[in-house]
């Protein structure tokens, strides 16, 4: 019988996870499907609660719904209840299970694609205090940084969220970014600055050392300014899409039961469908 899953939330158009889990059920030869449900707010919560009802084995959960996700679950993994979201939800016995695979990606990515980014794990820079930002801390305090500062537009925001980490997560307000720079191992943006129709993200990158990594999840366009310019200055980059990619396997193999593979064959089709839509360059 076919396992039918979904990508969640609104909007999904755009998502590119159909893309990438029907890539994989293709290359593994799987008899299995992945839809886009448009799922408003309103409606998550039941949706849901009614996965199976739906013939579904499981979904991913985009904005604005992984807390919604996260709050119907009989069980949460440590991810999803650390973060109180989950972007992943599969049935377990007809209990509702729940991981956040972010972090994993964010992590597996750099492992994948920066080795030795985390030999040193002194200090990790992060920029930006929405989910997003949540789920690279946790991360970074997971693989053992001593500190992990979070710089923001709003202090406040940043402060909020370092409280839920402990003492080593530091608060930063966003103007006072480039006086740590000089002890970050790694910077990731985690704002929404760089994105198509935003602003860029513009600082100094002459104040990092030689061997920091700069990494940014925004991957639309894949090359962002602020990659652009750690580029020209030498450093090692790592683009948003790899996360993407990674963040998909935890659920691929709760749902289809093979752990998928992150190959440059894969990443070339991701790669081509942003060069199709212009979303390559800014
Ligand atoms: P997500 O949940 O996807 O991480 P979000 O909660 O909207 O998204 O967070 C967006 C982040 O980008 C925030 O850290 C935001 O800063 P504020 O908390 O001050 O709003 C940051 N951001 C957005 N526009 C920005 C700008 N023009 N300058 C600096 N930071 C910006």
């Amino acid at each position: 019988m076919t396992v039918r899953v979904c990508i969640t939330g609104q909007p999904v158009s755009y998502s590119r996870s159909p893309l990438l889990h029907g890539y994989w059920l293709k290359a593994y030869g799987i008899d299995g499907a992945y839809a886009r449900e448009e799922v408003p707010a309103a409606e998550a919560a039941d949706f849901y609660r009614s996965l199976a009802a739906r013939g579904y084995a499981g979904c991913n959960v985009t904005a604005p719904n992984k807390e919604i996700a996260f709050s119907v679950l009989d069980e949460a993994d440590e991810s999803a209840a650390a973060l109180g979201a989950a972007n992943t939800l599969w049935l377990e016995d007809g209990r509702l299970c729940g991981a956040s695979t972010d972090g994993y990606g964010f992590t597996a990515n750099l492992d994948a694609t920066a080795p030795g980014w985390d030999a040193e794990r002194r200090t990790a820079l992060v920029l930006g205090a929405g989910g997003a930002s949540r789920a690279v801390v946790h991360a970074l305090v997971g693989r053992g940084f001593g500190r992990v500062v979070l710089a923001n537009r709003t202090l406040e925001r940043a402060e909020v969220l370092a409280r839920l980490f402990g003492p080593s997560v530091r608060p930063l307000a966003f103007d006072q970014v480039e006086t740590v720079m000089g002890d970050a191992d790694i910077l990731v943006n985690c704002t929404s600055l760089g994105m198509k129709g935003s602003a860029p993200l513009d600082l100094d990158l002459g104040k990092l050392r030689a061997e920091s990594v700069v990494s940014d999840i925004v991957y639309v366009p894949l090359v962002t300014p602020l990659l652009k310019a750690a580029a020209a200055h030498g450093f090692r980059t790592v683009d948003g899409l790899g996360m993407l990619l990674h963040q998909g396997v935890p659920g691929f193999r709760r749902w289809f039961g093979v752990t998928p593979e992150v190959t440059a064959d894969l990443r070339d089709v991701l790669v081509e469908d942003l060069r199709a839509k212009g979303q390559l360059e800014a």
